[in-house]
């Protein structure tokens, strides 16, 4: 009888957007006439900027006509969209990334996920505490993570490093020397980010110690603070130390589109010269077709000047939601993180509530949907995210009902 990857069956419960959605839903159902208003999930709500709809659009119409149908994407991305990313953002913050170190594909969260592949199955790998849950369970189900402790909520063979209020949100070198570390800054969840200085301490120690980072940069369109890096390859020496991840969902809209990509520089090598380059253009040639030909004309049409425009726009719009949660919820006595850089607020639970006391709190008493802070790890308990991708209604609308509580 055939058995299945055990690995997946140590990943604890459902993915933590699926319990609040379910969770959402039984209240909802139980509830019909409270009108419940969602800021879990980091989904936009905003529709896509017109520079993205009239490149859609026309592709679709080269798609239609025998002369410009075009079949399969090349599998790295097309060559049109390489060079404007290669141009617009990297180039221009005066990175040397060339368009072929850049991998396009469906969005950052397979990127993420799917990258550990190509590593050794021993790789120990290190992680923010609180952290985007794929990075830990991707590899849980690679089974690099060893045990799982329920009282700790823990993996035994995972080196958390945690990021809370009292370091700052700023992770501190490992006791022990990791394979892989993951740091995505601006934080999700903590809405917190690294000056330059501090990345290029990470981009110095991982060349010391030999490890590769991870960095995902997914939210690099919301940072304001000039001292914030948008990339990790403004670091000295980032080049042979480090992989970075962006989306096109955060900062274009593009969550129900599916676009981002992941630069893998050709200078990044294993300690017995093996280009990761090479290995992850040959993952994607046996695992991936390319994103969408019409996907990709839209993802180009973003580097315009309009789509610049409009996107700094959308942008502006979901950080004028989070400044008002900030000081909303400041004004309320709350602790509150994040928002400057990052479309997440991370605030203190009141009164030493937990995450999950929290979350049922606000939604019986308030009807506001958020996530609790002990679903993206141990470190992050008693701490709670909002985010400011809801509509400007809703948003004033919820604090103004936290407030009132
Ligand atoms: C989040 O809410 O953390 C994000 O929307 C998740 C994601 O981007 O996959």
């Amino acid at each position: 009888m055939f058995r299945v990857n055990e690995n997946y069956l140590k990943l604890p419960g459902s993915y933590l957007f699926s319990t609040i959605a379910k969770k959402v839903g039984a209240y909802a159902a139980a509830h019909p006439e409270e009108s419940v208003i969602r800021l879990g999930i980091g989904d936009v709500t905003l529709p896509l900027p017109p520079a993205v709809i009239t490149a859609l659009h026309r592709a679709v119409d080269e798609m239609g006509a025998a002369e410009t149908f075009r079949g399969y994407a090349p599998d790295l991305g097309y060559e049109f969209l390489r060079k404007a990313i290669a141009e617009h953002d990297f180039a221009e913050r005066g990175c040397e990334i060339s368009p072929d170190e850049i991998f396009v594909s469906d969005g950052a969260k397979s990127d993420s996920a799917n990258i550990q592949e190509i590593f050794a199955a021993d790789s120990r790998i290190a992680v923010c505490d609180p952290v985007y849950p794929v990075y830990v369970d991707s590899n849980v189900m690679a089974g690099r993570t060893g045990s799982f402790d329920a009282d700790t909520r823990t993996w035994s063979d995972v080196i958390y490093m945690p990021c809370t209020a009292e370091n700052g949100f700023v992770p501190a070198f490992p006791e022990s020397r990791p394979d892989l570390i993951y740091l995505c800054f601006p934080n999700n969840p903590t809405g917190e980010a690294l000056t330059k200085a501090q990345l290029q301490d990470w981009v110095d120690y991982a060349n010391r110690e030999g490890c590769v980072i991870i960095f995902d940069a997914a939210y690099e369109a919301y940072i304001s603070r000039a001292d914030i890096p948008h990339s990790i390859y403004e670091c000295k020496g980032a080049q042979t130390c480090a992989i970075e991840l962006r989306s096109f969902s955060k900062n274009a809209g593009f969550t129900g589109l599916r676009l981002g990509y992941a630069v893998v520089p050709k200078a990044l090598r294993d300690r017995n010269g093996v280009s990761l380059h090479a290995l992850w253009a040959r993952r994607h040639g046996t695992k991936y077709n390319g994103a969408p030909y019409i996907v990709q004309r839209a993802g180009e049409a973003v580097y315009t000047p309009e789509g610049q425009e409009q996107v700094r726009e959308m942008v502006g719009f979901y950080m004028k939601n989070a400044a008002y949660i900030r000081t909303g919820l400041k004004e309320a006595g709350y602790e509150v993180y994040g928002g400057v850089d990052s479309p997440y607020v991370w605030l203190k639970t009141p009164g030493r509530m937990t995450s999950w006391e929290f979350f049922d709190y606000l939604l019986e008493k308030v009807h506001v949907v958020g996530t609790p802070g002990s679903g993206f790890g141990p470190s992050g308990e008693h701490y709670f995210r909002l985010t400011a991708f809801g509509t400007w209604e809703n948003t004033v609308c919820a604090v103004d009902r936290i407030r009132a509580l």
